[in-house]
């Protein structure tokens, strides 16, 4: 496996069987590479909140024997500009080309986690919060959620279905569900991403005018029939996402996309899987969530090891980095 100089998305990834089976190998052994960041540490930046990201990715970075930095950025830290060439005479206190060469020199990795504006989609698909840190940080970046991608869940997702998987092509559904709140398309258009390249076909099911970027969807099938889509399923993938066209509205279904008992009775004795955190009797109900046949806290429990695995390549290719110790390294 070459080690990528960052990870945002399943193309930083060369060879998908080969982490796939690295994350394995940690669910058996998480510390077999334990001495692998002695000396060596990881910083977290969270601009929103998390629970599974922040403490899986703590977990896996012990595993690895680094030292974790944790920091709620818009809490604790200065509020950054991003833009060029602006008179920091408002609210903005440090701009991201100091904050990031600055943080580059305490860590030998940086994770970020962002999320997006849901109100310019234009700044929000150009990744910029993401891509400025990619800019002015001088040691690898890894994504912990950024505006449009999840790769980190995705990848825990995929390690998932692999892991419960009854046949080599399993009928794999995407389907919308209910949330009273504006949420991003990411852990959607992920999924499909990450789907694509382990060569499984997704089938995806939304209500009219949830269209997602077709970027992500080209290839699937798509159906407004939330019942026809999940007629034989082996996996329910479950997830609300505001719209990508108009941005970040939320119209309501004329029908209701609760994920249901009634509903998993058509699939293949299905399992239902989401990314948490989740809304009980919005965005599925108890009877689902608490059966045999939900795997989100398996799910979640993957996590750790997803997280490992990309630290662990990170680590690898750090060699072509200076180290934090090593001094002045601005570019
Ligand atoms: N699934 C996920 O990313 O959870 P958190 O938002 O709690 O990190």
């Amino acid at each position: 496996m070459k080690p990528p100089t960052s990870f945002t998305s399943v193309h930083d990834v060369d060879q998908l069987d080969a982490w796939l089976d690295q994350a394995v190998a940690y669910q058996q052994n998480p510390l077999q590479d334990q001495h692998l960041g002695r000396g060596k540490t990881v910083g977290l930046l969270f601009f929103n909140p998390s629970l599974r990201t922040r403490l899986s990715t703590l977990r896996a970075a012990y595993n690895l024997g680094l030292q974790p930095i944790v920091m709620d950025m818009n809490q604790h830290g200065w509020q950054l500009e991003f833009a060029d060439g602006t008179i920091m005479n408002q609210g903005k206190a440090e701009h991201i080309r100091e904050g990031a060469a600055v943080i580059s020199q305490y860590c030998d990795l940086i994770g970020i986690r962002t999320f997006p504006s849901l109100t310019d989609r234009e700044t929000d698909y150009a990744e910029q919060v993401l891509q400025q840190f990619l800019t002015h940080t001088t040691v690898p970046v890894f994504s912990m959620e950024s505006a449009t991608l999840h790769p980190l869940q995705s990848f825990t997702d995929l390690l998932t279905i692999r892991e419960y998987q009854r046949k080599a092509q399993p009928k794999i559904v995407l389907t919308w569900a209910p949330h009273p709140k504006a949420l991003p398309q990411a852990v959607a258009n992920s999924f499909l991403q990450w789907m694509n390249a382990a060569g499984h076909s997704v089938t995806i099911t939304h209500p009219p005018g949830y269209e997602l970027k077709t970027e992500f969807t080209e290839g699937h099938p798509i159906t407004h029939q939330q019942r026809e889509a999940l007629a034989g399923a082996d996996f329910v993938y479950t997830k609300n996402w505001s719209t990508y066209a108009p941005y970040g509205q939320i119209p309501q279904p004329t029908t209701d996309w609760m994920v249901t008992t009634d509903k998993m009775s058509l699939t293949n004795n299905g399992y239902f899987m989401h990314c948490l955190p989740v809304r009980r009797n919005v965005v599925v109900t108890d009877a689902v969530l608490d059966s045999p046949q939900s795997l989100v806290i398996e799910q979640a429990n993957n996590r750790t090891y997803a997280a490992q695995v990309v630290l662990r390549q990170l680590l690898k290719g750090t060699n072509g980095f200076k180290s934090a110790s090593s001094g002045k390294r601005r570019t």
